[in-house]
């Protein structure tokens, strides 16, 4: 039986793919190449502009405070908390609706005409890869003003009903790093006139991160070292740094496997069947929901413990990084368990708090087999049954 050599919710790049992406660097078509592949995709649209920021919070940020200060946004509640901590920065004022326990996305029937009314942009991430309602979306808002926000950082060639995420949106937040191992990167595809931000070069901070995130010799070490560590905590950082561009290494890297991209997902589709059925048949979860009309870009594959079991959450992902399997708990710092933004949290949001208590992230490799899912699905079993 194979095995994969790494069970870690994040991916990293060989030696090859770095060398590959600094001969490049002297190119620079690298954003002419980018727009092609993702106006081929229907992403970036005809007339759309694409302006590139170094994180998707610096994006969103500026996209807020140009657009929409002062105004509302309607928000899914379970949600990065990065997202809304830019828009209280810059002035926007935040109306969150309550998610589905099925697909941990905006639950469609629960926007209230008042909701319409008040809101000047909805926002509508795609959780975790898996497509959301965009159909009883698009029929909620049909005959109202609002200005859509599609967020694909985590679900760039998922699809809804045979078309591309991104289609939707009028304006669209596309991640260069998050599916595909990089150093930073935002995109923000857009109608309005949003201003660039100045050019950066690589940091230190960069340098390390792409030690880091290159495989190589040094991977036992690190992996051996990770083991070790307690939980991150990933708290949105207060400190805002002015927003700026990705490097040009960020550029190069990301327009080199952006073509890769799609076939990836689809490996991931076929994996996560597999997926699906152990899940489902496991007594401590509950899966991610996709309806069958939608093909995920699965980020990661995403499970809710049992709500008898969700105290040991925690303590069971620590106990997986123990033995060097490292998943993640995506949003447990959401603004419903946190509270900020506490004055814009003026419902009732009981679906996303039990998200943020209970949520795991798998990680989900195009490489991995059958034999992959099966040795992660055991491995965890094992220790949760040591743990209850
Ligand atoms: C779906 C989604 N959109 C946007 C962001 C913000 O992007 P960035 O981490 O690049 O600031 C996040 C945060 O992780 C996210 O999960």
């Amino acid at each position: 039986m194979s095995r994969h050599t790494s069970y870690d919710v994040t991916d990293r790049i060989t030696f090859g793919t770095l060398w590959s992406a600094m001969v490049r660097y002297a190119r620079h078509q690298d954003t002419t190449l980018i727009q092609q592949h993702l106006a081929k995709s229907g992403i970036a649209k005809e007339g759309k502009r694409l302006v590139y920021f170094s994180y998707g919070r610096g994006a969103l940020y500026t996209l807020f405070k140009e657009k929409f200060a002062g105004k509302e946004i309607i928000f899914p509640a379970f949600i990065c908390p990065s997202i809304i901590l830019a828009a209280v920065k810059a002035g926007a004022k935040p109306r969150f609706i309550d998610v589905s326990l099925n697909d941990f996305n905006l639950d469609a029937g629960l926007i209230s005409n008042q909701d319409l009314e008040h809101a000047a942009a909805l926002f509508v991430n795609h959780t975790f890869g898996v497509p959301a309602e965009m159909e009883a979306i698009q029929t909620k808002i049909k005959d109202s003003p609002i200005y859509l926000i599609e967020d694909i950082a985590q679900a760039l060639f998922a699809k809804a009903k045979g078309q591309y995420l991104g289609a939707f949106g009028d304006t669209v937040l596309v991640s260069m790093y998050k599916q595909t191992p990089n150093l930073s990167g935002a995109i923000l595809v857009s109608d309005l006139e949003i201003r660039e931000p100045p050019r950066s070069d690589i940091s230190l901070g960069g340098l390390i991160r792409l030690f880091w995130l290159t495989s190589g010799p040094h991977d036992f070490l690190l992996k051996a070292l990770r083991q070790r560590r307690e939980l991150p905590e990933e708290e949105p950082d207060q400190k805002w740094p002015a927003p700026r561009q990705p490097c040009r290494l960020a550029l190069a890297l990301f327009a080199l496997l952006l073509p890769t991209l799609k076939e990836s997902v689809a490996c991931k589709q076929i994996i996560a069947k597999h997926y699906q059925k152990r899940a489902g048949e496991s007594p401590y979860f509950i899966p991610q929901q996709v309806g069958a009309a939608e093909e995920p870009a699965w980020f990661n594959f995403s499970v809710r413990l049992r709500p008898e079991i969700v105290h040991i959450r925690d303590a069971l992902l620590l106990a997986l990084r123990r033995k060097g399997i490292f998943c993640d708990r995506l949003w447990h710092d959401a603004p419903v368990a946190l509270g900020i933004s506490k004055e814009h949290l003026t419902g009732e949001y009981p679906n996303a708090q039990l998200l943020a208590k209970s949520v795991i992230n798998l990680p989900i490799k195009a490489a991995y087999q059958e034999s992959d899912v099966d040795y992660l699905f055991d491995a965890i079993e094992q220790t949760i049954q040591g743990l209850i």
